[in-house]
């Protein structure tokens, strides 16, 4: 419980103690922590990406740009996402920057948009520790709000010398993480930053049913639950959140500004309408029914009816006609189903709908998709192109949410 949900970026710099990282990252991720590595240049030359990813289940980053595709890799998001920064093992280079505010990796760049606590696991050779600058640089940084040193230790040193510069044992890191969870409330997750403080978020969420006669109807297998992770995520930041829902299991999150149930796109396009310019952030993450049956029959159509064909129509886009009418404090965010050329299509919505952000969900990803409790998706924005590892639709709401604050503009 302690450690559920909990977001650590941990940062990995050049030094041999690195190898003791993959052993955190194993029992981190073994107690239920999401963990994103970062190292720096020099790490790499002690650790693989490859062993690091594994173990993690993300992608490690430690330059500003992915080598393959050429995409950036968001420094503010990742410094945005942790509920806490680890650097372990922290290097007297690394300690020297972070004193000094230097930002020549992707590490320090991080480092400098963070807004969580900080812990950081000095491990050098004694005499590098002893240092008067290593002591002034030291004293800079305990003196900052919400920074904590952990070690360094004294023992064997590679150097064959014997003192105080060791790194931290990684057990003694790990008991002193969740020493610090279990004394904070471990319900609340993470600290809300408030960001969507009066702002109205509108959000679709579940299918929609249309009916063939009053007993049968055409629908999907949507459950809701990505939406409906999406308007707490967006709670979470204290926004005033209308939910539109289609028929679904789930109860509504406490604290919604309006709880609106529909059963048809027509019935959900009409409650968009009453909220269309109220809102300043739409989210329109309902599986519509693109067909609805021309006729409605009245009470039960019988089986000797035998009834072949059913004539349909197109339903109403209800966020392409959002998009059309979209006033200029307006950020609209769509989501995308696709199989194949998933991207592509993905833009082509994003543009035709007149979207900001476009999510693509791919059908065939593994653990993905409707009714599961995990997602795996694709951001398209003003920050390009960025892929969320697979994870609960919980935390893929967060990020999501993380991302679009990021992009948005208040007025
Ligand atoms: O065109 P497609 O169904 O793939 O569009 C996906 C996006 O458009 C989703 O955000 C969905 O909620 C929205 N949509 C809508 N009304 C429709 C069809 C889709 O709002 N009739």
């Amino acid at each position: 419980m302690v450690w559920n949900g909990r977001k650590l970026l941990l940062g990995i710099t050049g030094s041999i103690a690195a190898y003791k990282s993959t052993w955190i990252v194993r029992h981190l991720k073994s107690k239920g922590a999401d963990v994103q590595v970062v190292c720096t240049p020099d790490a790499l030359g002690f650790v693989t990406p490859l062993t690091l990813s594994t173990l993690s289940e993300r992608p490690v980053y430690s330059e500003f740009v992915k080598s393959a595709g050429g995409e950036w890799v968001n420094h503010v998001e990742l410094g945005m996402w942790a509920d806490l920064i680890l650097i372990a093992p922290c290097s007297a280079q690394t300690l020297a920057k972070m004193a000094g505010g230097l930002c020549d990796n992707l590490l320090m760049a991080v480092y400098l948009s963070a807004r969580c606590p900080v812990w950081f696991a000095p491990a050098m050779d004694i005499d590098m520790w002893k240092h008067p600058a290593t002591a002034k640089n030291v004293k800079e940084l305990t003196s900052r709000a919400n920074h904590r040193m952990l070690g360094p230790a004294n023992g064997a040193l590679a150097s064959g010398l014997n003192g105080v510069g060791r790194m931290a044992e990684p057990q003694e890191l790990i008991d002193a993480l969740e020493a610090h969870w279990a004394s904070t409330n471990a319900d609340v997750l993470p600290q809300a930053t408030e960001d969507l403080r009066n702002k109205m978020v509108l959000i679709t969420a579940g299918p929609t049913r249309e009916a063939i006669d009053d007993v049968r109807y055409i629908s999907n297998h949507s459950s809701g639950k990505m939406g409906y992770a999406l308007a707490e995520a967006c709670l979470e930041q204290g926004a005033r959140v209308v939910l539109i829902s289609g028929p679904v299991t789930l109860t509504p999150p406490q604290g919604l500004y309006a709880f609106v149930a529909v059963e048809s796109a027509h019935e959900m396009q009409k409650a968009v309408e009453s909220y269309r310019t109220k809102f300043d952030i739409g989210i329109f993450c309902a599986a519509v029914a693109d067909f609805r049956p021309v006729h409605k029959t009245t009470g039960k159509i019988k089986k000797q009816d035998a009834v072949t064909r059913i004539e349909m129509h197109p339903n109403p886009d209800i966020l392409a006609e959002v998009g059309r009418n979209k006033q200029p404090q307006q950020f609209l965010v769509g989501f995308a189903l696709e199989s194949a050329d998933g991207i592509a299509e993905a833009r082509r919505k994003k543009s035709t709908k007149n979207c900001d952000m476009m999510i693509l969900n791919r059908i065939n990803n593994k653990g993905a998709g409707f009714g599961a409790d995990t997602n795996r998706v694709t951001l398209l924005s003003a920050l390009g192109i960025r892929e969320l590892p697979l994870a609960s639709k919980k935390d893929i709401a967060r990020d999501i949410i993380q991302h679009l604050i990021l992009c948005y503009i208040p007025s």
